[in-house]
């Protein structure tokens, strides 16, 4: 069985993509079989990949509609590899139609769970890319996840989204729709250690989250890199390597490592 994570919080921005991308890619560098899930109808991460969704036949929406007149996963066929050394499945803004056709579904919560099914044994990790509301579409990657990862934007208004989707991990939980999901951690993002109010959202969060949940020990900076880098479709870890960021990337993913749940 494969680890799959979630990297979830309902708010825009946070750097949910950036972290599947970049945490993927730095997985993969530590050898781990790595599947990313474009889980987003924005599809930026399928953008970052420099893949183009108008040209795709096959995405995890084209899975979805087949799966819902089947209830047979043909999500492989939407695999595509890329240069960075990982596989994703890329989506396109059709995803947004799957809201109201999960809706009237059967078993409609564990659609994306029986799609990823198959491809379990290909993979030692699988990363979900989801969009920042907490509706169907979340609610299927929390399902099919093992893990959850929630990066946190290091400013005070930010902790309120934390605070939802932790509460949303409990819903999970106690609905019995997955008794099992862990919080593998909180992620802070953008952080700027030169401003004051930027080094007080850090310690504020450490403090208001660090007791209930594991905070990761890395933090990503802010830093200019990281547009540049999903401008020229590659990872950080190829685009700036030395980087800080890639840095903090790597050690991001020897803590996921770590934090491996027993088998
Ligand atoms: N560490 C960082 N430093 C500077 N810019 C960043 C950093 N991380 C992300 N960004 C930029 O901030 C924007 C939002 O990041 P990202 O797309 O990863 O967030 P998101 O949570 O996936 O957003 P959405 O909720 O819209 O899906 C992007 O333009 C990205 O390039
Ligand atoms: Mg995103």
């Amino acid at each position: 069985m494969a680890r799959v994570i979630a990297v979830a919080v309902p708010k825009g921005g946070t750097g949910k993509t950036t972290t599947t991308l970049n945490l993927g890619a730095a997985l993969a560098e530590r050898g781990q079989r790595v599947l990313l899930v474009d889980f987003d109808p924005q599809g930026n991460l399928t953008q970052a990949l420099g893949l183009r969704p108008g040209d795709l036949d096959h995405t995890v929406y084209s899975a979805i509609k087949h799966f819902l007149t089947s209830y047979e996963s043909r999500l492989e066929q939407a695999v595509q590899q890329t240069p960075a050394g990982l596989d994703v499945i890329p989506t396109s803004a059709r995803l947004n139609l799957a809201n109201d056709e999960l809706a009237v579904a059967i078993q409609r919560e564990f659609v994306l769970q029986k799609l990823l099914a198959p491809l379990h044994e290909r993979y030692d990790i699988i990363l979900i890319d989801t969009l920042p509301y907490l509706g169907v579409l979340v609610v299927n990657a929390l399902v099919a996840a093992t893990e959850i990862v929630i990066p946190l934007q290091a400013e005070y208004l930010a902790t309120e989204s934390v605070s939802l989707i932790l509460e949303q991990v409990q819903l999970m939980r106690r609905s019995g729709l997955n008794p099992n999901l862990l919080i593998t951690g909180i992620l802070l993002t953008m952080v700027d250690q030169r401003t004051v109010i930027n080094r007080e959202a850090v310690a504020y969060a450490r403090k208001a989250f660090g007791s209930q949940v594991p905070v990761f020990q890395a933090m990503i900076k802010r830093s200019v890199r990281v547009p540049e880098s999903q401008a020229s479709h590659q990872t950080l870890l190829r685009y700036d390597p030395q980087g800080d960021v890639a840095g903090a990337y790597r050690a991001l993913a020897e803590e996921v490592l770590r934090a491996a749940p027993p088998k």
